[in-house]
């Protein structure tokens, strides 16, 4: 069999790889992106942000004809959900979004290949057919690993995927199920749980701590557990989930303690299984090569992104740091930029986060909790969404902005938002943090009248000296 020689042959065409594999075509490299998906674009385009960012949307807009409208003096008839169509326009946007990264494969010249690529040694790699045999092998100066994560498996639980689903057949259900129970109330929980609850379903969230969101500001979770209570959201916090099986009228699901106590059960049509991601090795063959995992099972690797064998490197969801796509994307980019002899870097503090809820969550940096615990002197500066006219306007007065930043220094350390465009918003919040800027930097930068993006001037000044409007 005839092998092809490639500068750089990338395994997984998610936002780390495609990413990687187009900017390191730009750098003049002859790059192949294999992929075991027939579409393009991995976890994120193909069953993770993309669609369920296309649900949330539909079902804010159903939410908020059913029920905002009156408010702005607008009244309409029946509001009627058509859940086939909102499926179409889910699947025509990851279609479109997909189509798009094949595009620009081509456009950069990006040789694509489909079928599930195995490292048999540095510099070697063979790709499998659906049958398991080996199509083609290909030989690559560089191997870089881009196979992103997959769902973590809850014993006593067996997904089927109809009514005992992952995000993946949450993204799909054919019906709106009466009762829904989502076990784990973090990023996916939170935002799958608001979908099928504005769509109707009666959602009750289990979660084992005693909070949902872990790892979002407390200030901001305590709020966004009213806000999602008051929807029609339930929460039963502190409790684990030990089994899931059919009944007579449904699926049995029983909780206790999560310290351990007695059980209680909740019968519903549908579970959500969301307890976290893991990261994705199998049939790479990294044992043979000898690439080492952490202690995580991540793929362990330096600062340049090398693995433990020279010549193969790992990005993304299957190393360390944040699972978000943003992320990975940026990994990949300083990895290649790093192979063609420039300086790639990504600091994983700058990475920002959202949860797409209504209102939205969006942070970058520290937490009051984490500033806490290593003994930081900080300063807060908190502005209320209620204080900003064009909230007012907007009718969105829901949240506030938290700036906090260093006593002697004023450097910001952490912006927590919680608002109806905190995602949108938190961009500045990056943009100032990567430049080391001050809360009194932010403060001083001229914001536009009237825009949601002055509370974070407010919260900034607040930080620093006085807000303003306030
Ligand atoms: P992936 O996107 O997982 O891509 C890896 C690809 O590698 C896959 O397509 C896989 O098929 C392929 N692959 C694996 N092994 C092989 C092999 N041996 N041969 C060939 N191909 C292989 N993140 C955000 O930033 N924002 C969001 O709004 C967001 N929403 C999400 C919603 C859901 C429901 C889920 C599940 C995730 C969401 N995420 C979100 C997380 C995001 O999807 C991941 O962080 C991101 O996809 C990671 O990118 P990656 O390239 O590392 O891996
Ligand atoms: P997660 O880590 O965000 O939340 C999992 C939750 O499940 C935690 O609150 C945890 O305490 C809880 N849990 C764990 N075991 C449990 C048990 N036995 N019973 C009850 N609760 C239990 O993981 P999630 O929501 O599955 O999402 C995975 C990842 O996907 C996220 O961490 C994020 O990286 C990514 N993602 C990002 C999105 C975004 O950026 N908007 C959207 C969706 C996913």
């Amino acid at each position: 069999m005839a092998s092809e020689a490639f500068d750089l042959v990338v395994i997984g065409a998610g936002p780390g790889g495609y990413v990687a594999a187009i900017r390191a075509a730009q750098l003049g490299m002859k790059v192949a992106c294999v992929e075991k998906r027939p579409t393009p674009g991995g976890t994120c385009l193909n069953v993770g942000c993309i669609p369920s960012k296309a649900l949330l949307q539909s079902s804010h807009v159903l939410e908020e004809t059913a029920h905002d409208l009156k408010a702005h003096g607008i009244l309409v008839g029946d509001v009627k959900l058509d859940l086939a169509q909102m499926m179409k326009r889910k699947d025509d946007v990851v279609g479109a979004t997909t189509k798009g990264v094949a595009f620009l494969f081509k456009k950069n010249k990006v040789t694509a290949i489909t079928g599930t690529a195995r490292i048999d040694a540095p510099g070697k790699v063979a790709v499998l057919g659906d049958d398991g045999a080996v199509a083609q092998t290909l030989e690559a100066r560089n191997i870089l690993i881009a196979s992103g994560s997959e769902v973590t498996p809850l014993p006593g639980v067996t997904i089927d995927e109809k009514t005992i689903v992952s995000s993946t057949g949450a993204l799909e259900l054919q019906a709106v199920p009466q009762r829904m129970v989502v076990i784990g109330a973090g990023i996916i929980g939170l935002e799958l749980g608001s979908v099928w609850r504005r769509l109707g379903s009666e959602v009750t969230m289990v979660e084992f701590l005693d909070r949902i969101a872990p790892g979002v500001d407390n200030d901001v979770t305590r709020q966004l557990q009213r806000a999602l209570e008051k929807q029609g959201l339930k929460f039963k916090l502190g409790r684990k989930v030990t089994s899931a099986v059919q009944g007579k009228d449904g699926i049995v699901v029983s909780h206790e303690p999560a310290q351990g106590g007695a059980a209680e059960q909740l019968t519903v049509d549908v579970v959500l299984v969301c307890i976290g991601r893991r990261p994705y090795v199998e049939g790479l063959g990294l044992d043979k090569v000898g690439v080492k995992l952490t202690d995580r099972g991540r793929i362990a690797v330096d600062a340049h992104f090398q693995t433990s064998v020279p010549g193969i490197y790992a990005i993304g969801d299957v190393i360390d740091g944040p699972m978000l796509a943003h992320k990975a994307s940026e990994d990949g980019i300083a990895c290649v930029e790093t192979l063609a002899g420039q300086k790639g870097h990504v600091d994983w503090d700058k990475v920002p986060s959202v949860v797409y809820t209504q209102p939205e969550v969006a942070w970058v940096g520290k937490t009051e909790e984490q500033l806490k615990a290593a003994g930081v002197a900080y300063k807060v500066g908190k502005y209320p969404f209620t204080a900003d006219p064009r909230s007012r306007a907007n009718n969105r007065t829901d949240g506030f902005v938290k700036v906090l930043s260093d006593k002697a220094t004023d450097t910001v350390l952490g912006v927590h938002i919680i608002g109806a465009e905190a995602g949108t918003m938190i961009a500045e919040a990056v943009l100032a943090m990567e430049y080391s800027a001050s809360a009194e930097d932010i403060g001083r930068v001229c914001h536009a009248h009237p825009t949601v993006s002055e509370a974070l001037k407010e919260a900034a000044l607040a930080a620093w000296d006085k807000p303003i409007h306030l």
